[in-house]
């Protein structure tokens, strides 16, 4: 990491223009093995990379179905690309079933879903959508911004974990969580990784990642793919520490991963809830609409594997105190 600081702390224009770092091309091709696709392709951020995929892949005369909970950057790339949105319940293969059904003459078909959905911590049913894929000819691109690192045997997401690897086109991840860096990548055939080189805006026309940031990349695959272990520890924790909250009486969505919400409702309840945990030392987001729907609003608590049985026990009691005196 350290060599590649040296290259540099910039990248100095898009990789169009200047040609490719050899760290981001060797970079490219860790990701690609880690995932085991036969390509993949760095981006300057997970929102960008969502916002590229969808506007190179789609356009006028073809529909997206897209879960409702779906990430922001994925609505703006759906609605960016020109093509029809279905907006299908949040993970409901029957209704995504319904409107591919009712979309039948599309000129081409694309369902995007996040795998772990970042406020509430459940998972999409993909093997149900992948049968739907198949059945009406769609594509499907598949966000694993808060799977990877978590899931998957080295890491590389709940679509390896269920082994649905051959029935995703492009999986998408950001690199600045679980990873701990910044930038992204997509994942897939060599095929649809040019066709993005070729035809997506926020890969062409944008400064490439920096080699400091791409050398960081490179040491953090290395830890995220051994880490075995530590995915497994804190698994149980958050199972655990879900199971604590729920026996709280407390609402924790849909949650089976390391995300856990805790869903109050009204706002202000959340924005109080939030204070009370700050002032004991711990951090519970508050999020609100627009984020998450009307009259849900929630703490959004998130476990890391660098959590310990004292951090857990802190939180718990904290949540337990702010619960009472709300
Ligand atoms: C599901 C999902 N996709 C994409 C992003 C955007 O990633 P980045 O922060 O790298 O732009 C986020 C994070 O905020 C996210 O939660």
């Amino acid at each position: 990491m350290a060599e590649a600081t040296l290259r540099g702390a910039g990248a100095t224009a898009s990789r169009l223009v200047v040609g490719t770092d050899t760290e981001a091309v060797a970079l490219e091709r860790e990701l690609a093995a880690w995932k085991g696709t036969e390509a993949a392709l760095l981006f300057g951020s997970g929102y960008a990379a969502n916002l590229g995929v969808l506007t190179a892949l789609l356009g006028r005369g073809d529909a997206v179905f897209s879960d409702s909970l779906n990430h922001a950057s994925i609505i703006d790339g759906c609605r960016l690309s020109g093509a029809a949105i279905h907006r299908y319940g949040h993970c409901d293969a029957d209704h995504l079933a319904s409107l591919l059904e009712s979309a039948r003459d599309a000129h081409r078909k694309l369902i995007v879903t996040e795998s772990v959905f970042s406020m509430d911590g459940d998972v999409a049913p993909l093997a149900e959508i992948a049968e739907l894929v198949e059945r009406h000819d769609a594509a499907l691109v598949v966000d694993e911004a808060h799977a990877a690192g978590v899931f998957g045997p080295r890491g590389e997401g709940l679509v390896r974990e269920l082994g649905l690897g051959d029935r995703v086109d492009l999986t998408i991840g950001t690199l600045g969580k679980g990873f701990g860096v910044y930038g992204a990548y997509v994942a897939g055939a060599q095929v649809w990784i040019d066709w993005l080189v070729n035809a997506c805006r926020p890969f062409i026309f944008t400064t490439a990642l920096p080699p400091a940031v791409v050398g960081g990349v490179r040491a953090a695959l290395e830890l995220v793919s051994e880490a075995g272990d530590l995915r497994e520890f804190l698994r149980a924790r958050a199972q655990e520490f879900r199971a604590r909250l729920r026996a709280l009486g407390l609402d924790t969505a849909g949650s089976t991963t390391q995300i856990v919400p805790i869903v109050v409702g009204s706002n202000e309840l959340a924005l109080a809830f939030a204070e009370h945990l700050e002032r004991n030392g711990v951090l519970g987001i508050a999020i609100r609409p627009p984020t998450v729907p009307e009259g849900t609003a929630r703490i959004r608590l998130s476990l890391t594997a660098a959590h310990t049985d004292e951090h857990l026990e802190q939180a718990l009691a904290a949540v337990r105190a702010a619960a009472g005196a709300l």
